[in-house]
C-alpha cells in the first residue's frame, strides 16, 4: 500500500469501520420510508395488468368511498408534466417516469393510478380494489437474436466500430471461435425498496428519498414540474443499495403530484413486486463473438455484436460489446450494439452496464480460443495486451491487467492446473477451474465540495455524495482527514443533500474518486487559510471547491480499473448442480482508500458474478407479458451457502493523474466473474455453457463427459 504524501498519520489505506455503522445496526439511521412527517398521507401505485393497449376507464367512485381514501390520481386528473427535455443523465427525453399523462399502456406494470389514503394499509386496500378497464392490443415481448425490428443504436459510444477486413482475417486465422451467448433479464433488487416522501414547505418542493444522487433527482423533478431548480430540495441520507436502479423513477413523480394535489406530505414506497416493473432492470442480451488467431494466439480478428432490448417508451442500450472496445485489439476489429423495442418496461443501468454481460461473452470466447489453440488462457490474454485503445487509439493510463493475471494465478495455484477438461473428480463431483479478465472505466466527473474549519477544532465537509451502502461516507471522511492532516474523528462528512451543490452521483464507479478530488481541493485551500496559532470565528471558515477545471485539464487516455477472476467449481453430473467451491479476484483499481469496505465492494461484485452465472433470471410469461414470480422467492440470487470462499486482493495501482491516486472499485468486481465460473464449468465437464444462468436442467441436457 502506498501512503498519502502529505498525511500526518495517513488514514487512507488503513481499515476503518463505517462511521455510520453504529447508527445502522442500532436502528438510529433512518431510511427514506421510516422518516416521520406530521400529517403524512400514503400513496399506493396501481400498475397495469396488460402489456399493451389503452385505459378505457377507471372505476374510482367505489374506491374514493373506502375508509381513509383521499384521492385517486390517474391520467384524467393528474397534474401535467413537461417531458420534452433531455434527461439529466441522458441525451434524449425519457418519458419513463412521466406517469399519468396519457391513456397508453406500454407494458405490464406501467403505473395507471395512485391511490392516496390516511394510512398505508388503507391505500393498499383501496389500490387493490381499483377496477381498471383496458382496450387491450396484441403485444410482443419475445426477445430473439434475429428479431426483425432490431436496429443498431448509439449509447455509451457509437453503435458500430469497424477496423480492417474481418472475413479476410478470419480466413487467414489458424483457429477461429464463432459462438453465440445469451444472458437473461436481471434485476438489481437492492434490499431497501425505493421510497420517497414529497411535501411543499415555504414554497419549496422538499423530497426525502432513497437515491444515488439527490441533485440528479432534484433536476429531473424541476424539469418535469417546470420549477426553478433552486425550488427543489432532495435529501437522501442513508440508502440501502442502488446498483444503478435508484435514479428518478415513478414513485417520486407520483409523490410530488399527490403532495401538490393534496397540499400535505405524501409518501410513495414501492413493494418488492412493483420494483420488478418500476425500478428498471438489466436487459437480456444475445451476443455473437467471432475470434480468429494465429497459432501463437495473436488475434487477427475480433467481432463482438450485442443485441439488447428496450421499451417502446425510451431507448436504453445495454452496450454489451463495450468490453471488446477496450480489452483486446486485432487486425480486424468490429463491434456492434443493437436494440429491439418490445412491450416491456424500460431497462436501466445495472452494476457494470454493458461490461457485465459483454464480458461473459468475450471472456468465454477467449477461453474457447485458448482451448482450440492449446494455449493457456492466461498466457493467451498476456499475448494480446494492446499498446493503445483498440478503438480509440489512445494510450492507456496504467493498464495493470497483466499484474492482476499473474498475481491471481500465483495466489489461486493456477500453475498446477491440468488443462484437460473433465479429468478431476471428487467422489461424484467433477471439478474444474476457470479464469477471466475484467476492466471497468475509471473516470472522474466535475464536483463541488465545501469544507469548514469549525471554531471547536473540528471540520465539517458538505458534499452532495451518496453512500448507497458502499462505505463512501467513511472513505470520504478518511480522504478529508488526510487532506486536512487531522485524525478522522475530527472530521464530519455530510452527504445526500441537493442544497450542497453539484457533485457526481454514486454511479459509474466514479463517485469516490470524483468526490475525493473536490474534498481534496477544498481542504488544501482551507489549510492555507488557517494561520498557525490563529483563531477560527464562531461561524467557522468555509472553503468551496469545484473540480471542473482540474478534470477538464486531464489528458485524453484510456482510463480503466482491471481485474483477474478465478473460480473453482464442482459439478454433479447426475443432478446438474454446479457449486462454486472458491473464487478469487485480483484487482488493479487505483489506490484503495479503505481496505475493509473496498474488499466488500470487490467480493460483492464477484458474488453478483456467481449469481449471474448460476442463479439470476427473470422470466416473462409470453401470454400476459408480465413476470413469473416477481419476488425474491422465485428470482434466485446467490445466498450464503452458494459462496463458500470468496477472496479479493489488489495490486498496487496508484493513479498518478488523481490527487488521491483513486480509480474506482464499485463495478469491476462483477466484470468477468460469470465467465470465470462458466469457464470452470467447461473445465469440469468438457461442456461449454453459453447461456446464463447455468441451471441444473441445462447442465443435464448438455450431457456429461464419458467417465
Ligand atoms: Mo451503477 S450501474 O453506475 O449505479
Amino acid at each position: 500500500m502506498t501512503t498519502a504524501p502529505a498525511a500526518r498519520r495517513g488514514a487512507v489505506g488503513t481499515a476503518h469501520t463505517r462511521v455510520e455503522g453504529r447508527d445502522k445496526v442500532t436502528g438510529a439511521a433512518r431510511y427514506a420510508a421510516e422518516i416521520p412527517f406530521t400529517g403524512l398521507a400514503y400513496g399506493w401505485l396501481v400498475l397495469s395488468t396488460v402489456a399493451r393497449g389503452r385505459i378505457r376507464a377507471l372505476d374510482t367512485a367505489p374506491v374514493l368511498a373506502m375508509p381513509g381514501v383521499l384521492t385517486v390520481l390517474h391520467h384524467g386528473n393528474a397534474p401535467r408534466v413537461e417531458t420534452d427535455y433531455p434527461g439529466v443523465m441522458g441525451t434524449k427525453p425519457d418519458p419513463t417516469t412521466a406517469v399519468f399523462q396519457h391513456d397508453r399502456v406500454p407494458h405490464v406494470g406501467w403505473p395507471v393510478a395512485l391511490v392516496v389514503a390516511e394510512t398505508s394499509e388503507q391505500a393498499r386496500e383501496a389500490a387493490e380494489s381499483l377496477v381498471v378497464h383496458y382496450d387491450q392490443e396484441p403485444h410482443d415481448i419475445a426477445f430473439t437474436a434475429d428479431h426483425p425490428r432490431a436496429y443498431p443504436a448509439d449509447g455509451f459510444g457509437p453503435a458500430v466500430t469497424e477496423k480492417g477486413d474481418l472475413e479476410a482475417e478470419l480466413s487467414a486465422s489458424a483457429a477461429v471461435v464463432d459462438a453465440e451467448y445469451t444472458t437473461p433479464e436481471e434485476h438489481h433488487n437492492p434490499m431497501e425498496p425505493h421510497a420517497a416522501t414529497a411535501r411543499w414547505e415555504d414554497g419549496r418542493l422538499e423530497v426525502v428519498d432513497s437515491n444515488q444522487g439527490t441533485l440528479w433527482v432534484a433536476a429531473e423533478l424541476a424539469n418535469l414540474f417546470s420549477l426553478d431548480p433552486s425550488a427543489v430540495h432532495v435529501r437522501s441520507e442513508h440508502v440501502g443499495g442502488g446498483f444503478g436502479s435508484k435514479g428518478v423513477r415513478a414513485h417520486q413523480v407520483a409523490a410530488v403530484m399527490a403532495a401538490t394535489a393534496l397540499q400535505r406530505p405524501v409518501r410513495v414506497a414501492m413493494t418488492r413486486r412493483q420494483m420488478f416493473s418500476l425500478a428498471g432492470y438489466r436487459s437480456p442480451t444475445s451476443q455473437r463473438v467471432r475470434l480468429g488467431a494465429d497459432a501463437d494466439g495473436r488475434l487477427r480478428a475480433l467481432e463482438h455484436r450485442c443485441l439488447s432490448l428496450t421499451s417502446t417508451v425510451y431507448e436504453f442500450i445495454e452496450p454489451g460489446s463495450g468490453p471488446s472496445r477496450v480489452m483486446y485489439d486485432a487486425d480486424a476489429h468490429h463491434t456492434l450494439n443493437s436494440i429491439v423495442r418490445l412491450d416491456v418496461g424500460t431497462p436501466t443501468w445495472m452494476r457494470a452496464p454493458g461490461e457485465a454481460p459483454g464480458s461473459f461473452a468475450l471472456e468465454s470466447a477467449f477461453d474457447e480460443l485458448a482451448e482450440k489453440l492449446g494455449v493457456d488462457p492466461i498466457e493467451l490474454r498476456l499475448r494480446n495486451e494492446p499498446e493503445r485503445g483498440p478503438v480509440s487509439g489512445l494510450p492507456f493510463a496504467g493498464r495493470n491487467l497483466s499484474a492482476c493475471l499473474r498475481e491471481g494465478a500465483r495466489r489461486f495455484g493456477w500453475a498446477d492446473r491440468d488443462p484437460r477438461p473433465g479429468v478431476r473428480r471428487d467422489g461424484r463431483w467433477l471439478l474444474g477451474t476457470g479464469t477471466a479478465a475484467a476492466s471497468f472505466g475509471a473516470g472522474a466527473v466535475p464536483s463541488t465540495a465545501a469544507v469548514t474549519a469549525e471554531a471547536d477544532g473540528t471540520f465539517t465537509v458538505r458534499i452532495n455524495a451518496a453512500d448507497i451502502g458502499t462505505g463512501a461516507r467513511t472513505a470520504l471522511t478518511m480522504v478529508a482527514a488526510d487532506a486536512l492532516d487531522v485524525a478522522p474523528d475530527r472530521v464530519r462528512v455530510r452527504i445526500g443533500d441537493s442544497d450542497f451543490g453539484p457533485a457526481m452521483i454514486a454511479g459509474g464507479s466514479m463517485g469516490t474518486r470524483s468526490w475525493s478530488w473536490a474534498i481534496n481541493l477544498a481542504a488544501a485551500e482551507l489549510r492555507e487559510r488557517l494561520t498557525p496559532g490563529g483563531t477560527v470565528p464562531p461561524e467557522g471558515i468555509t472553503v468551496r471547491s469545484d473540480t471542473t477545471a482540474a478534470i477538464g485539464a486531464l489528458a485524453q487516455k484510456e482510463r480503466h480499473s482491471y481485474g483477474a477472476q478465478f473460480a473453482e467449481v464442482a459439478v454433479d453430473p447426475a443432478t446438474g448442480e454446479v457449486r462454486v467451491r472458491r473464487m478469487l479476484g485480483v484487482f488493479a483499481a487505483g489506490r484503495i482508500v479503505n481496505p475493509l469496505t473496498a474488499r466488500s465492494q470487490f467480493t460483492g461484485g464477484m458474488i453478483w458474478g456467481i449469481s449471474m452465472a448460476l442463479h439470476e433470471e427473470a422470466v416473462r410469461d409470453r401470454a400476459t407479458g408480465g413476470h413469473y414470480g416477481a419476488d425474491l422467492a422465485s428470482y434466485h440470487v446467490a445466498a450464503h451457502a452458494d459462496v463458500p470462499a470468496v477472496e479479493a486482493h489488489w495490486v498496487d495501482d496508484h493513479d498518478p493523474d488523481d490527487p488521491v491516486g483513486i480509480k474506482g472499485i464499485g463495478e469491476v468486481g462483477i466484470v468477468g466473474a460469470a465467465a470465470a465460473v462458466a469457464n470452470a464449468v467447461w473445465h469440469a465437464t468438457g461442456v461449454r455453457h453459453r447461456h446464463l444462468p447455468i441451471r441444473p436442467d441445462r447442465v443435464l441436457l448438455a450431457g456429461a463427459p464419458d467417465a
